[in-house]
């Protein structure tokens, strides 16, 4: 019996689990549940990530502690978890004690090894808060290619990387005011000394050949020094001996996975050591994507070596998800929630077309949603059930649910049973894509002997009855085996399977026979277009683009009279106020003073073009006489006038400055 310790990346704790997350967990998951079919000692451990300027911001904001909001989150992150079948043995928070501990005693290691230096850093700091900026709170102008509201790291626009200090008119997203640059003393992780080890640990084998040639890459541009340091106000831990200073979020984030595991341990009387320590005999695999391969692949090892742990046996880095071929959008409502998926669809649909399309590289997995729809309907629908649809009800109908005493075909069961090494092969290597075509080929011919030798046409002939139930049972056998080969991938139909068959679903079993079976209900219902498209919908953001880009303008104008016109209300308005919309990918939200009592509520789809403290204070045009409008985050009473193609090219109406709000534009 193997002893396994398995990871997969913790989520943040401040935004939901979306079907982008899913692909990591599911993957994990069937992974996990191979094992323990298979009969190994496998414990599966997470947590949520609780750490961070973010959480802290968030937490701000919303008037809340940052212990509520993380708290609230790790409830509906658990909660979507199960919903998925994700069989966690921990689900913990890196916010805890045992977190606390293991961060401390990695940093003394890491500082008794003499492998922490001092570095005196500026960085932008934001004077109205008082605090240091993250590159991902500043906001300014790309020094490349001048689009407006890029990230103090890099340019969606142009994809350039560059430091904060590059950013042209920089401003702070969390106050809107001009950042200053400010020294400050860090401790850095001499990553360099750990060079040999890591180069030993890759040739071990513990990585994939493209991640291998990934961290080749960063060995030839040198190994940086690491700050784990960040200043107050931060939400984490403080670290030792060194006041106003916290671990940076992504120190304690992979502690976390020991963390998890030692609070498993201690309520299950687990042997910890005997996983962890450096001479440890178990494996440990940590499921990752592929955009934090460097925390993992560098950062980790040299965190477990200097804490006296032992090495990850290996790192599994998956793709990104795409949907019909695309990065999940807002927009086109296919970033979807796991929730809302839940809402629509059943949680194993989505397990098996992943299943169904994962392999053990690093390429992005694609959700084609007409394929999705097809393979679901087709392989687990029309193929899988269907076996067992065809043979049961002959055997309640006709045998009162008893089975055949013996197997009229051993030789077709045995072909099923030798089949299995193959499958646990590709799940071993996460070939699921592999196996499943192995399992569905199967199904196909267990089909086929079905078809061959017709039951319903034995049913009608006097005197057949061994016969019939001898290949009802055969069927119904084989179909058992199947179940056990999908059982990672579908525990819930499997538990369905187990009370129809009243017998345990195995890896590999001896035949039910002479057994008596409950009558067949129906094990799973086809996927429906509609579900599908109800749940895009639900997940599109509702947006009032105040502009059109041109070229979607039909040249053909369909003219208007007069009075037409004249009914558009067109107001000055002052923008009192513009804030970013959690969640939305295009929207401000403005509070306009159109010489009203109260100011109006207007989304504006400006974001890519606009940073908010851009618009503060400025003179805008608005239809004033728009019914208002119900939209995901609220309701919009209006809306601006802008010009331009799109993106970051709009440009909002600004009159002169002689205007006041609420006059009548004619
Ligand atoms: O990238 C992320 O979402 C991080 N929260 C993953 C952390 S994984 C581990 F290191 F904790
Ligand atoms: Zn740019």
């Amino acid at each position: 019996m193997r002893k396994i310790l398995v990871t997969s990346a913790l989520p943040y704790a401040n935004g939901s689990i979306h079907i982008g997350h899913l692909v990591e967990y599911i993957q994990t998951d069937i992974w996990v549940r191979f094992q323990k079919l298979r009969g190994h000692e496998c414990y599966y451990v997470c947590a949520d990530d609780a750490h961070g300027t973010p959480i802290m911001l968030r937490a701000q904001k919303e008037g809340i502690t940052p212990e509520e909001l993380i708290a609230r989150y790790q409830t509906e992150h658990q909660t979507d978890f199960a919903d998925f079948s994700i069989g966690f043995d921990n689900y913990y928070s890196t916010h805890s004690a045992e977190n606390q501990h293991f961060s401390n005693l990695i940093y003394q290691g890491l500082k008794a090894g003499g492998h922490i230096e001092r570095q005196t850093i500026r960085q932008f700091y934001d004077p109205e808060k008082e605090m240091f900026l993250p590159d991902r709170f500043i906001r300014g102008e790309c020094p490349k290619c001048h689009a407006l509201d890029q990230y103090g790291d890099s340019c969606e626009h142009c994809h350039t990387t560059y430091n904060p200090t590059d950013l042209i008119n920089p401003v702070s997203a969390v106050s809107g005011v001009t950042p200053i640059e400010k020294e400050s003393e860090h401790l850095f992780v001499n990553l360099s000394h750990f060079e040999a080890m890591l180069q030993e640990w890759i040739g071990s084998g513990a990585l994939q050949p493209a991640v291998q040639h990934k961290l080749n890459e960063w060995f030839e541009s040198g190994l940086q020094a690491w700050n784990i340091s960040r200043d107050a106000p931060y939400f984490g831990f403080e670290m030792p001996d060194e006041p106003n200073k916290y671990f940076y979020v992504w120190l304690d984030a992979p502690i976390g996975y020991i963390a998890s595991f030692k609070n498993l341990c201690d309520r299950e009387h687990i042997d910890f050591e005997s996983f962890l320590a450096k001479d440890s005999e178990a494996e440990l695999y940590h499921f990752i994507g592929k955009d934090i391969q460097y925390f993992h692949c560098l950062f980790w090892p040299a965190m477990l070596t200097a804490g006296g742990f032992r090495n990850p046996t290996a790192v599994f880095v998956h793709g990104f998800l795409k949907v019909d071929g695309e990065k999940m959008s807002k927009s086109r409502g296919t970033f979807i929630n796991a929730r809302t998926y839940l809402n629509h669809l059943q949680p194993e649909y989505l397990r098996y077309y992943f299943a169904a399309k994962l392999g053990h590289g690093v390429d992005d997995v694609d959700l084609n949603l007409d394929d999705f729809l097809h393979r679901v309907n087709a392989d687990l629908v029309g193929k899988f059930v269907n076996i067992a649809s065809r043979c049961a009800k002959f055997i309640t109908n006709r045998f009162d649910g008893q089975l055949a005493s013996e197997l009229v075909e051993p030789a077709l069961y045995q072909e099923f049973i030798d089949a299995g090494n193959a499958i646990a092969e590709a799940y071993e290597t996460r070939d699921y894509n592999k196996g499943v075509r192995h399992i569905m080929a199967l199904a196909d011919r267990a089909n086929q002997y079905i078809e061959e030798r017709k039951p319903w046409t034995i049913a009608k002939q006097a005197g057949q009855e061994a016969e019939l139930q001898g290949v009802c049972s055969q069927g119904l056998n084989l179909f058992r085996i199947l179940m056990g080969y999908l059982a990672p991938i579908l525990p819930l139909l499997t538990s369905k399977v187990e009370d129809f068959l009243a017998a345990p679903i195995t890896w590999q079993p001896e035949p039910l026979l002479a057994h008596t079976i409950k009558p067949f209900k129906p094990l799973m219902v086809r996927v429906e277009k509609k579900q599908i498209d109800a749940m895009i919908e639900a997940s599109k953001e509702s947006l009032a683009t105040p502009t059109q880009p041109a070229a979607s303008i039909d040249p053909i104008r369909e003219l208007i009279d007069y009075d037409t016109f004249s009914k558009i209300d067109l107001r000055i308005a002052r923008i009192l106020k513009a804030e970013q919309v959690e969640g939305a990918d295009k929207l401000l939200r403005l509070s306009l003073d159109v010489g009203e009592d109260k100011p109006r509520n207007v989304f504006a789809g400006i974001k890519d073009a606009y940073a908010p403290e851009q618009l503060t204070g400025r003179l805008t045009v608005m239809v004033a006489n728009l019914a208002p409008r119900q939209m995901r985050f609220g309701i919009s009473e209006g809306m601006v006038l802008a010009a331009g193609p799109g993106k970051q090219d709009i440009f909002i109406l600004t009159p002169d400055d002689g205007a006041q709000p609420g006059m009548r534009v004619k």
